[in-house]
């Protein structure tokens, strides 16, 4: 059975927890997208060549020890403006979205170019301060001593990069269900997603 669910958003919207719960409750495979940016800007900041580094990516890569720091994410939104860093990457990515089972990945550009034809596209958002307020207590939990005004302007820089760029920009696709979880505990979002995919599911 080939079943994809793309889910799209900005950081720290509550994509990652999503994909997971739906993966889960699916019994789908999950592929948290950005951590190939992450990877190939992780390998940047250690002097390599943002191209080479796309084209020569490998799954070990993705298990790296450092890829979820501040310094990597911004790396990985600055490689990801690079079109020859993109294309390097789609196939990797469509090759997972039709494998068998089920797939759900998790990213920016997923329902818009990586899968057009997915059976199930979720824009996950929320207001910037939201997503700030959540990404600064994820933080300070682990130890970290930044402000609520860093992790925002953090934030704001990210989106502006991520739905700025020429190439596969940030963007809610057309047959997307937008799910904003600015008041919303995130467990009900996560029923909301569940929901979606059960009613695209049997209509498939
Ligand atoms: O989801 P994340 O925070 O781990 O993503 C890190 C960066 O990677 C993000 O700022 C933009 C880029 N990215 C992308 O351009 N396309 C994707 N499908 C996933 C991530």
């Amino acid at each position: 059975m080939k079943f994809t669910v793309a889910i799209d958003g900005p950081a720290a919207a509550g994509k990652g927890t999503i994909s997971k719960a739906v993966a889960a409750h699916f019994g789908f495979a999950h592929l948290d997208t950005g951590l190939l940016y992450r990877a190939v800007g992780a390998k940047v900041l250690g002097g390599a060549n943002a191209v080479d580094a796309a084209e020569m990516l490998m799954p070990a890569d993705l298990e790296a020890g450092n890829l979820r720091t501040a310094e990597v994410a911004e790396a990985a939104s600055k490689v990801a403006a690079i079109p020859e860093v993109r294309r390097a990457l789609v196939e990797f990515q469509q090759s997972f979205a039709r494998r068998s089972g089920g797939a759900v990945l998790d990213g920016r550009d997923i329902g818009t170019v990586i899968c057009p034809e997915a059976e199930v596209k979720l824009f996950v958002t929320a207001t910037p301060e939201v997503r700030a307020q959540r990404r600064l207590l994820e933080l300070q939990a682990s130890g970290s001593e930044t402000t609520f005004d860093e992790v925002l302007a953090d934030v704001l820089a990210r989106d502006a990069r991520d739905a700025g760029r020429a190439d596969a920009p940030m963007k809610v696709a057309e047959d997307a269900v937008l799910i904003d979880t600015s008041e919303m505990e995130i467990a009900d979002a996560v029923d909301a997603a569940l929901a979606e995919v059960e009613r695209r599911r049997d209509l498939a």
